[in-house]
């Protein structure tokens, strides 16, 4: 009785439960991800001695074997680390446009954009971070050799895998929608004769490949074999990326973004990626709102997060880019002043049209006074270590399979990220995202992200390890989730699992997934003037949080696409 008894009064005290019936509960680590063999393989890493980032390079790597849409090495990712003794690093290995590429390549000759030039084919490839992000991970953070942490991955091409039946359905979607590229359809769709679930993968060519990057690290990537061919596959299909732009590609340690939400503290990715700062403004957006008197997804609380997400987004689309070409005023954004004044025009009882939210212009942002230090297709993976490390992950080739083109004979396929730069100011990109100078097309520079790799942080320990796919509904993912633990006390797995909505300023409109906005509440957004438009399930979040009762940890695949867990 007296047990029970601390451990509700544990729960009442921590104020986030731990998942009522969790996925996975492990004492000495957990890895959550998209596929099965991605998570084995981060937990034979963490047996063998390893700590999460080793861990988290393994499972890195085994994603992109065994995830192929969207685990890689031909694309980009960010990795977020909090260390067990207090450091906390974030590591950008986005993409980067090629030396020659320009402001206008996705235009035509009247200066209109060329539809699908920036997402299919060799022009739509940024130069890959992957391998390069993995490998500065590893030296800096991990204590295992990269000879150890790449072994699960080679050993799952080798050897093959059963395709589960979602990734066959993918094959034979790609199969359809991919003709013309031919090593795409040879290696993952066996020239037409479809996959089905449970026939055996093996990936001789993209086992040679992780083999050289094993024993040469960097340059079996970036120069030699795998270069002179990753060029030749992108000039094939019309790509600029020269030899020059890998050798020249360099992954940079980011300060991580930090807020804090109701007493935790919030920890997330920085720009190039838009997530961590949209994130956090939003929560400050929040903070004031009182949330005991409003029902989880009702209007009152659609309505609230719908205006909250488009004054962020409005503000994305011209404040935020790569910060190595332009000037974000970041403190201000990550600022309460900067929330307080964005929502001095919120009415809880009517919309604020988008077309009447405009993006801050420098005068606003002058009146803002920081007052002392306030403190379809991606996939995000969390791993925590027996030692309290945590790494939160998310990688991406941006579209499923990315730009169709897979490198002729080594078995791997290039990223389209360069949609996610601005073709033209004003124009929206395949999210429907905005985008102006800021994130305007130039050399070497990094194009603007949504994925927000996160922690939550209570008293300096991890406390939740989170983030998603989804492109521009990835934030609004991650808030709510944190917003159904902190402001509706939901267990992890159901915060995790619970149907999601998502308003990005551009166009104005909520979408919302399946079941997630009932009839009566949908005609009460409606009545208000709100648009609402239904869509798939999205946002696969793979979570783990502190287990307060039992000291170990929780982690919460989301049951609403596919994903696993594991504990050690
Ligand atoms: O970096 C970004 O924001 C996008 N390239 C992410 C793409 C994505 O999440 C697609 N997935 N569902």
């Amino acid at each position: 009785m007296k047990f029970i008894q601390s451990v509700i009064f544990v729960m009442v005290l921590a104020n986030i439960l731990p998942a009522a019936q969790p996925g996975v509960y492990g004492n000495n680590g957990v890895v959550v991800a998209h596929t099965q063999q991605a998570c084995d393989a981060g937990i034979e890493i963490l047996q063998a001695g390893g700590n999460a980032v080793d861990a988290a390079v393994a499972v890195s790597y085994a994603l992109a074997v065994s995830h192929p849409q969207a685990g890689n090495i031909g694309g980009g990712g960010f990795m977020l680390i909090q260390m067990a003794d207090g450091q906390s690093v974030a590591i950008d290995f986005r993409e980067m446009a090629p030396g020659n590429a320009t402001r206008d390549m996705f235009l035509d000759d009247s200066g209109k954009v060329v539809p699908g030039k920036s997402v299919k084919g060799g022009l739509a490839v940024g130069v890959p971070g992957t391998v390069a992000g993995l490998q500065l991970a590893l030296d800096k953070y991990g204590s295992l050799s990269r000879q150890k942490v790449m072994k699960p991955a080679i050993r799952i091409a080798q050897r093959g895998f059963e395709i589960p039946y979602h990734l066959a359905y993918s094959f034979g979607w790609l199969n359809q929608s991919a003709a013309g590229f031919d090593e795409t359809r040879r290696i993952f769709c066996r020239n037409g004769e479809l996959y089905m679930p449970g026939d055996l993968f093996k990936q001789p060519d993209l086992a040679k490949t992780l083999k050289l990057i094993q024993k040469h690290g960097n340059v079996g990537f970036y120069s030699g074999e795998v270069a002179e061919a990753l060029v030749k596959s992108n000039l094939k299909y019309g790509g600029k990326i020269s030899l020059k732009d890998l050798e020249n590609y360099k992954p940079v340690i980011r300060k991580p973004v930090t807020g804090n939400y109701r007493g935790f503290e919030i920890l997330s990715m920085p720009p190039p990626s838009s997530g961590g700062i949209a994130l956090i403004s939003m929560l400050n957006m929040l903070e004031p709102m009182r949330f005991d008197s409003i029902g989880w997804h009702s209007a009152q609380h659609i309505q609230l997060l719908a205006e909250v997400e488009k004054r962020a987004y409005a503000d994305r689309s011209v404040w935020l880019a790569d910060p190595d070409y332009f000037d974000i005023p970041q403190e201000k954004l990550l600022s309460k002043a900067y929330a307080y004044y964005r929502m001095a025009d919120y009415d809880s009882l009517t919309i604020t049209p988008s077309d009447s939210i405009y993006p801050l212009n420098d005068k606003d942002l002058a009146k803002i006074q920081v007052l002392g230090h306030e403190s379809e297709e991606t996939t995000h993976f969390s791993v925590v270590d027996r030692w309290g490390n945590a790494v939160s992950m998310t990688t991406t080739l941006n579209w499923s399979f990315g730009s169709y083109v897979t490198v002729e004979g080594f078995g791997f396929l290039l990223n389209n990220e360069m949609d996610d730069f601005s073709s033209k100011p004003g124009e929206p990109n395949s999210f429907g995202l905005i985008g102006n100078d800021a994130n305007a097309i130039e050399p070497g520079k990094r194009m603007l992200s949504s994925m927000t790799p996160t922690i939550v942080m209570k008293d300096g320990k991890v406390l939740v390890v989170l983030g998603a796919p989804g492109g521009s509904t990835i934030i609004t993912t991650v808030l709510q989730v944190i917003s159904n633990l902190v402001d509706f006390g939901m267990p992890l797995q159901d915060a995790v699992n619970a149907p999601r909505f998502h308003h990005q300023w551009q166009p104005d409109m909520i979408q919302f997934g399946p079941r997630a906005i009932s009839k009566d509440t949908a005609n009460l957004l409606q009545q208000m003037g709100y648009q609402l438009s239904e869509r798939s399930a999205y946002g696969e979040v793979n979570a783990i949080s502190r287990d307060r009762v039992f000291g170990g940890w929780v982690g919460a695949p989301d049951y609403r696409i596919t994903s696993h867990g594991k504990a050690y």
